[in-house]
């Protein structure tokens, strides 16, 4: 007998839940030497995240059938690609932010040179789960690949290079575009490919497709996390608001102005939903944590 799906809510936060732990699990230990590296590496990535990247991962093996082993350890790996992004874009050579998911930054805790090596420990230590995400050594292969490009000088690092080489500089919009997809875009496309490759395989087509919905997913989120900074506060974000127009950022709402940036994000997210509906009823969640991107305060 089929049981029915989950809700979104209790679906999202069981996923949320699983990734937790296995992140608390698996990370090194606090007490194991050198402590200070390890407690910073923890810090950085069980704060209050939103867990985006894993529940996407999550929500396209759901198209798939991926095995829910498979999805907990590809989805930490990415998040800790992200965590780790997250420490470096912080620092005072990048963005020079002291607040993040409501506590201080890493660096301010630990200081910049333990932050520096917590972002780069938890970079290889990605890689390392990824080996063992599956017991097909093609498939790994193929994972580690996968988040690889999408971490590197053509995805995120190459976004936040093309973003901080822009301040106080002018940008067209195709060159904003271009950075928005690659420094944010780049790692939510992945998770997408990563948990449908987690399962059974798909028609090239179909992973075109799933693409294109990553691609798309990613500039949204990035739209809507400019339009936040300037319309937010610091308590509702976790972070510091208004720090994209006191840093003259590249961003939408610098080129375009707030109406406009919620507007294309608006007409981005339409089309987007009709390719999600265009994957039937097994994206449901796909669909459901789309409009969240939308939607979302924080
Ligand atoms: C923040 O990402 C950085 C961007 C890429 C915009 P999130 O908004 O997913 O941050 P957490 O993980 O919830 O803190
Ligand atoms: C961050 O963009 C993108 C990353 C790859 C970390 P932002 O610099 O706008 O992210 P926040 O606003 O600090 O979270
Ligand atoms: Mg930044
Ligand atoms: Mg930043
Ligand atoms: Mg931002």
């Amino acid at each position: 007998m089929d049981h029915p799906l989950p809700d979104f809510d209790n679906w999202s936060a069981g996923c949320i839940n699983l990734v937790n732990q296995f992140l608390e699990t698996h990370l090194p230990a606090p007490e194991l030497e050198p402590q200070e590296l390890h407690q910073a590496m923890r810090y950085a990535v069980l704060g209050a995240g939103k867990r985006i990247r894993p529940l996407l991962c999550f929500a396209s093996g759901q198209i798939t059938q991926a095995n829910i082993h498979d999805l907990c350890v590809a989805s930490g790996a990415i998040e800790l690609i992200h965590a780790y992004s997250l420490v470096h874009d912080d620092m005072p050579a990048m963005d020079n932010d002291v607040l993040r998911r409501g506590q201080p930054t890493c660096h301010v805790k630990f200081g910049e040179a333990i932050a520096l090596l917590a972002g780069d420990t938890l970079q290889t230590l990605a890689f390392e789960w990824l080996s063992h995400a599956n017991n097909n050594a093609e498939k790994q292969l193929q994972l580690i690949r996968l988040l690889a490009q999408a971490s590197g000088s053509l995805g995120m690092g190459g976004g936040q290079a093309i973003d901080l080489l822009h301040v106080n500089q002018p940008i067209d919009i195709q060159l904003l575009e271009k950075m928005h997809k690659m420094k944010t875009g780049a790692l939510i496309e992945t998770s997408i490919l990563i948990g449908a490759h987690c399962g059974q395989a798909l028609q090239e087509s179909q992973y075109k497709q799933l693409s294109v919905i990553g691609q798309n997913l990613g500039l949204i989120f990035q739209i809507k996390d400019d339009l936040l900074d300037a319309q937010s506060d610091s308590i509702t974000l976790g972070k510091t608001a208004g720090k994209d127009a006191a840093r003259n950022k590249p961003t939408y709402v610098s080129i375009m102005g707030v109406e406009e940036a919620q507007r294309l994000l608006e007409r981005l997210a339409r089309d987007t939903y009709l390719l999600i509906e265009q994957l039937g009823d097994s994206a449901r969640y796909l669909m459901q944590l789309s409009q969240l991107f939308v939607q979302r305060q924080h």
